[in-house]
């Protein structure tokens, strides 16, 4: 299974779920490609945000490699499954679907319910954390 994690920056909150995803597939024996991107560029070719790098690494994973890219449309061709944070990043991406075939590919990493932006709170970061964790043990509980 490949699977991209979608946020606006891709320095917060999508470099967390690759490297929370990629760590929980592994720890579960899972052969996962699990990659991030953003629909903004402000930050392409930089490191994750310093709060996400050390949130990470309370938790025991390290994200610190990590280069932001932003999304692009051959990502709907790449990638099995697009998950995203929020409703700004879904719409971000549906509009960019070419076909039946892509939007199918789009969902909200908590299903339901949004990972909100950590970027101006400092306290957010943790949990954040916590919510994308969970949307990670929950996709990995339904594939296996
Ligand atoms: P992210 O957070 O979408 O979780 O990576 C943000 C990071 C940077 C900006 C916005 C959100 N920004 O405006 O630069």
């Amino acid at each position: 299974m490949k699977i991209l994690m979608v946020c606006l920056g891709n320095i917060c909150r999508s470099p967390l779920a690759e490297g929370i995803m990629q760590h929980l597939a592994k720890e579960n024996g899972l052969d996962w490609h699990i990659d991030s991107a953003g629909t903004g560029n402000w930050h392409i070719g930089e490191g994750p945000d310093r709060r996400s790098i050390r949130t990470a690494r309370e938790y025991g994973i390290d994200i610190s490699g990590q280069v932001c890219r932003l999304f692009k449309v051959s990502d709907f061709d790449d990638f099995d499954q697009i998950f995203v944070m929020d409703g700004n990043n879904f719409g971000d991406i549906l509009a960019l679907a070419r076909n039946e075939e892509d939007t199918k590919k789009v969902k909200l990493l908590l299903g339901d319910k949004i990972v909100p932006d950590p970027y101006h709170d400092d306290t957010e970061f943790e949990p954040v954390f916590k919510l994308i964790e969970a949307g990670c043990r929950e996709i990995i509980k339904q594939h296996s």
